[in-house]
């Protein structure tokens, strides 16, 4: 990973709400030549856009829990226009849908940061994220210079509606129940890294690099 980008390279990001994922990806993507696909961001901007995807999303994404299979690998297919180099972001989350995208890539790598509830709610109620560039900051643990303004764009900083403690409860409930399986899932594969995510970014970032290099 050192030596130049690589996009030849399939990796999941695996982790329950506020573990770090969508931090980590603007990482990564920095250093590896991989497309971005994280399944949330999507989604939103269905939603923002009004589509029918994002009116049906909606209710889903606003209670917590998640969007049917059916939608998303239907979504997901329609984003993948390489053969490889990407990065999952939000995706897999089911083992339904690790298993309609392994009928169409090879997975490399999948890393899992693990947090604890607690941490998720603290982290995730302290969130804001950039309207323009999608730059994530908190305002606990990583502000913005001036509030409410985006230090790379000048963008306006926003609270997703699912970042509530009682929505993010349930999000993190929804991740145990329905995702945390897809752990056993890609470590019988040979593929799964387990990393603590209740560090530093950077030193988790670290643990990334070597993983995968
Ligand atoms: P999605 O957008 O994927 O949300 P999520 O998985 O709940 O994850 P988040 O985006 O909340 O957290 P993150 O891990 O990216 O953390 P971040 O880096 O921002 O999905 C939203 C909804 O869409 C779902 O609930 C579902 O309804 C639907 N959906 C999406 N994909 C789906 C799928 N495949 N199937 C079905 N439904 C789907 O960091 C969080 C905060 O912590 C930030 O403020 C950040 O600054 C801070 N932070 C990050 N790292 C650290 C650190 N190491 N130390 C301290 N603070 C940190």
């Amino acid at each position: 990973m050192s030596n130049g980008k690589r996009n030849d390279f399939n990796l999941i990001l695996l982790g329950g709400p506020g573990a770090g994922k969508g931090t980590q990806a603007s990482k990564i993507v920095e250093s590896m030549d991989l497309a971005h696909l994280s399944t949330g961001d999507i989604l939103r901007e269905e939603v923002s856009e009004g589509t029918d995807l994002g009116l049906e999303a909606r209710e889903y994404m606003d209670r917590g829990d998640l969007v049917p299979d059916e939608l998303i690998i239907e979504m997901v297919r329609k984003h993948l226009d390489r053969e490889s180099g990407y990065l999952f972001d939000g995706f897999p989350r089911t083992i339904s849908q690790a298993e309609a995208l392994e009928n169409v890539l090879e997975v490399d790598k999948v890393i899992y940061i693990n947090i604890s509830k607690e941490e998720a709610v603290r982290r995730l109620s302290a969130r804001r994220v950039c309207s323009e560039c999608g730059e994530i900051y908190n305002l606990q643990f990583d502000k913005p210079d001036e509030p409410g303004v985006c230090d790379k764009c000048n963008g306006e900083l926003y609270q997703r509606s699912d970042d509530k403690p009682e929505v993010i409860r349930n999000r993190f409930e929804t991740f145990l129940e329905q995702s945390a399986p897809l752990v056993g899932f890609y470590r019988d594969r040979g593929v799964l890294v387990e990393i603590d995510g209740e560090r530093e970014p950077d030193a988790i970032f670290e643990n990334i690099r070597a993983a995968i290099s």
